[in-house]
């Protein structure tokens, strides 16, 4: 199966046709993001030679550089007056293509000089030369050349990162070693690459996974965690339409010729909501642990700032991580705490702007980031929030049926490595809890076990269940509105859950009508 990334990222076949055309139309400057100079200039290499334009690259460490001689010139002003003096003699019929690599650092706080040279390239060179500049990716060009195409240069895809790993490798592995080098630049698997031969004597799964890790981790910020969860979908009890329905989403989202066949949307992302304590976060992280992506924990509360344009900034900022670790999975939890609207008026209309760029990214996004978000108060949320195409689905998390409560305790007791089976009375015993409430249940008696220094008995999780009172119960009322409004709204994660016309039926010991075969 061939990754989603390749295409979402514009692929290094849809670059090069881009740059192609670029040079063809003789663009004076063209602002190409990415750091990685030695791949991008052999790129740019590849398409001026196509073209049938000669390379010149000014690199400002070691100067002016002709087909691998170094020259002397490393004065930025002199080689921009010698492009502008060389462009003014060129004919039509002969191109010149100027690389310079990095050069964005002279653009931070640009000398009036290089901005008016670089401005009269563009002005008096029309259809002459062309000059890219390459750059970090989140770079922004000042005002004067805002009018310079900026383009992206894709990350390796999985043929490059094929190319680069040894082919002796086990194919289990291989697999997986080449997922771990997604949404890195080529300089940094080389360098993973050679850290794990240092400390192994091969490309070992492990040690790639956790130097990517400690490499990703840096890009965090104070609005984004960045996780490699352990949970995997498997630990999750229940829910199996949603596990069904996330499987076909998964082999979409990693197979990008069968999308581009129907035509196809990749998938975007998943609202939640539900029922408190009825595994919402615990989803998310599972989806990550068992896809083998990062997650991306985004909270949203952390976005506002009382400083003027910071809180637009971290949410921009947090973005661009995303898109940067992509292939991840992006994990808001309670969305409504910052993506709902609020007065205008109170907060200068920072909100608005917020909620806007985030629905922008929501809906526009090229690149694989399958969103995964909570939310606990959907009525919160603006319409535009719901509406569809936002989302590949809004699925409903209820209080869990006899059946889905058995694959709850089964996982659960494994997860405490209580050795014991949960029997049919244990199990009706627990309608109306939920999968946090039977957790909490289950780790109360294995501490008394441990206290007592004596196996842990099925009794004992059945004393722990009564001496906690559902939220079922003690907020009856608030959690049977919940529900209804949530099956109004969403899909239900289970098959045969329709609750409208006996939502109060939630209460812990009373059998419930409607319960999924
Ligand atoms: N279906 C389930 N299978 C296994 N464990 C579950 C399930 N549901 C809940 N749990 C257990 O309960 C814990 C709490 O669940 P989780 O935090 O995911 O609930 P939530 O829906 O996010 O709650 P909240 O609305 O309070 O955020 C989980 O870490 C897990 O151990
Ligand atoms: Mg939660």
């Amino acid at each position: 199966m061939e990754p989603l990334f390749k295409e979402e990222t514009g692929g290094i076949i849809q670059f090069r046709a881009q740059l192609t055309e670029l040079i063809r139309a003789r663009t004076p400057l063209i602002y190409l993001g990415t750091i990685e100079v030695k791949r991008s200039l052999e790129e740019i290499r590849i398409v001026s030679s196509e073209v049938g334009a000669d390379l010149q690259i000014f690199n400002l460490a070691s100067g002016l550089l002709t087909a691998g001689r170094e020259k002397t010139n490393t004065d930025p002003i002199g080689v921009l007056d010698m492009i502008l003096n060389h462009a003014k003699k060129s004919t039509l019929e002969k191109q010149t293509v100027w690389a310079l690599p990095l050069f964005h650092l002279l653009l931070r706080q640009p000398e009036a000089l290089i901005l008016s040279k670089l401005r009269d390239f563009i002005e008096f060179n029309k259809f002459m030369d062309t000059v890219i500049i390459t750059g970090s990716s989140d770079f922004t060009l000042p005002p004067e050349l805002s009018d310079v195409p900026a383009i992206d240069f894709p990350l390796p895809n999985r043929q490059e990162i094929k190319a680069l790993l040894d082919c002796s490798l086990a194919e289990k592995n291989k697999e997986r070693i080449e997922k771990a080098f997604l949404g890195l630049e080529r300089h940094e698997i080389e360098n993973l690459i050679a850290r794990s031969l240092v400390r192994k004597g091969g490309i070992e799964l492990e040690t790639i996974e956790s130097l990517r890790e400690e490499l990703l981790q840096k890009r965090a910020n104070d609005c984004l965690e960045i996780h490699f969860p352990k949970e995997s979908l498997d630990q999750v009890g229940g829910m199996e339409t949603f596990k069904q329905w996330l499987e076909q989403r998964k082999s979409a989202f990693f197979d990008a010729e069968a999308l581009q066949q129907w035509n196809l949307p990749p998938p975007k992302g998943i609202l939640l909501t539900g029922v408190p304590g009825c595994g919402k976060s615990l989803v998310c992280k599972a989806i990550a642990g068992s896809w083998g992506l990062p997650l991306l924990h985004l909270d949203p509360s952390k976005i506002y700032s009382s400083s003027l344009g910071a809180s637009e900034k971290n949410l921009h900022d947090s973005l661009r991580v995303a898109r940067s670790v992509s292939p991840c999975i992006l994990w808001i939890d309670e969305i409504e705490k910052g993506f709902s609207p609020t007065d205008s008026q109170t907060d200068g209309g920072v909100s608005k702007r917020i909620l806007g760029a985030f629905l922008h990214f929501l809906q526009e996004r090229s690149y694989p980031v399958f969103v995964a978000a909570t939310s606990n108060d959907l009525s919160s949320l603006l319409p535009e929030m719901l509406r569809k195409g936002r989302w590949d689905e809004i699925f409903f998390i209820d209080l869990p049926s006899t059946k889905e409560r058995q694959s709850i305790f089964k996982a659960l007791l494994q997860k405490y490595r209580c050795p014991l089976e949960a029997d049919d009375d244990l199990v009706s015993f627990s309608e109306g809890y939920s999968g946090a409430e039977i957790e909490q249940a289950i780790i109360a008696a294995a501490y008394d076990a441990l206290f007592r220094k004596s196996a842990i008995h099925l009794f004992d999780i059945k004393r722990s269940l009564r001496a906690i009172i559902p939220l079922a119960a003690s907020m009856k009322e608030k959690i049977e509105n919940l529900r209804i409004w949530g099956h109004a709204v969403a899909r239900p994660v289970t098959h045969g859950r329709n609750l409208t016309a006996n939502a109060g039926n939630v209460l812990p010991f009373t059998p419930r009508v409607g319960e999924p075969a």
